[in-house]
């Protein structure tokens, strides 16, 4: 047998296994490097994350994917480069990470790596009959792979584009894993780029189990920042949006999307809210005249509504709990806005369940990769493809 397939079988049947969880979302913050312990898996997973960190992107790294990031018509050869930089530049920085933690690459058993999402098309946003759903993740695993010596998984959202999903959300496997509780209705609420949702019911019925994309998390008021805040990159504890006021007519205009009136489960991106998308709210709003903090206050509630919308519509009860994670929830003004729309609902952190709130969408991709390896088990009801995602670059 090839060696390296000789290696992965030894690895889907280790007691215990190390594995790093990578992710790089829309808001180009920086890469979330977990590093995760796996003792099973499917519901049987045990997992402890030994060490997080988010490495930020330098101007330079930022300017690079920025330039290709959600835009229609790029520079191909820029593309092609970029998919081969962008592995080699993640790999440096888990090598750079390995070293701190003082961990030796080669007891690294895997690592699982997102990707750079470049574009996210769901059908209903490029609305061409001819083709499905698609979605474009780059900085391939093989370099990662080679330049760190650690077997690498990635790519993981083509497989359930090809089972019939749209490419996201994905955090719907690794929340049912990790954080089903019987007798408690969570809801998983992650607010990174975007913001999406898993409903975890207490019966534990996977059938009534549910994912979606709520609209924008963070990505409107990040772009609006960086647009009209020099040297800012977002609104750090709201201190922008604090200081105006919410203009209903703006706030109006932001909600008048098919999206938002569109059935769950669905998926979305900067590609559709961006700093277009608000220019043409402001347009139809015929300019009224308002201070970039009146706009940031706007956006914020406007953020928080099309949570709190998305969560009302779907949810039957009122008897849940609320589990934040992402960026998001670092800010003040918006997490207000969700607890004053749900004054009954407690809402506490992924932190309650062990999992430090950033590291969180890092450590599902983990788990996807735990679940690739050594599950397959797992019913995650119906309406979700139950396939095993990832795939696999050999070191050498
Ligand atoms: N202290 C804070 N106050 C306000 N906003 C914050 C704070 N900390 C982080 N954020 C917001 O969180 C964003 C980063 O969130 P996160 O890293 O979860 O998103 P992401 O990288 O796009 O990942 P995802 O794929 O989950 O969308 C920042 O761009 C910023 O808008
Ligand atoms: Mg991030």
């Amino acid at each position: 047998m090839n060696y390296n397939f000789n290696q992965l079988l030894q690895l889907s049947s280790k007691k215990t296994r190390l594995i790093i969880g990578l992710m790089s979302g829309t808001s180009l913050d920086g890469l979330d490097i977990a590093l995760c312990k796996f003792e099973g898996a499917g519901s049987d997973t045990k997992i402890e994350v030994i060490h997080f960190e988010t490495i930020p992107f330098n101007h330079f790294f930022k300017k690079e994917v920025q330039s290709i990031f959600s835009k229609k018509m790029v520079d191909l050869e820029k593309v092609c480069l970029l998919n081969a930089w962008i592995g080699s530049e993640h790999a440096q920085m888990i090598n750079d990470c390995l070293i701190k933690w003082s961990i030796k690459n080669e007891n690294v058993d895997l690592i699982a790596s997102h990707g750079q999402t470049i574009y996210h098309a769901p059908k209903h946003l490029h609305q061409l009959p001819e083709f499905g759903n698609a979605t474009l993740q780059i900085g391939d695993g093989d370099h990662i792979a080679v330049k760190t010596g650690i077997l690498t998984m990635s790519d993981f959202r083509q497989k359930h584009i090809a089972a019939g999903g749209e490419g996201a959300p994905l955090a719907v496997y690794g929340d049912y894993i990790l954080f089903s509780k019987k007798n408690e209705n969570r809801i998983l609420l992650n607010i990174g780029g975007i913001a999406n949702f898993t409903f975890l019911p207490g019966n534990l019925n996977a059938n009534e189990m549910f994912s979606t994309d709520t609209g924008p998390g963070n990505t409107l008021m990040d772009a609006y920042v960086q647009q009209n805040f020099e040297g800012m990159s977002y609104d750090k504890e709201a201190v922008f949006a604090k200081q105006g006021n919410i203009n209903k007519e703006l706030l109006f205009e932001l909600e008048q999307h098919e999206f938002f009136n569109a059935p769950l489960p669905k998926t979305t991106g900067p590609e559709l809210f961006n700093i277009e998308y608000l220019n043409n709210a402001l347009k139809r709003t015929n300019n009224v005249h308002l201070s970039n903090y009146d706009v940031m206050a706007t956006l914020n509630k406007f953020t928080a509504n099309t949570i709190s919308t998305a969560i009302q519509k779907s949810m039957h009860t009122n008897n849940f709990v609320v589990y934040s994670s992402g960026g998001g929830m670092h800010n003040p003004l918006m997490m207000e806005h969700l607890q004053n729309d749900f004054p009954n609902i407690h809402f506490k952190t992924t932190e309650e369940l062990n999992i430090h709130p950033d590291a969180k969408e890092a450590v599902l991709f983990a788990v996807l990769a735990n679940e690739a390896l050594c599950g397959g088990g797992t019913n995650f009801g119906k309406g979700i493809p139950n396939v095993s995602m990832g795939k696999i670059s050999f070191p050498r």
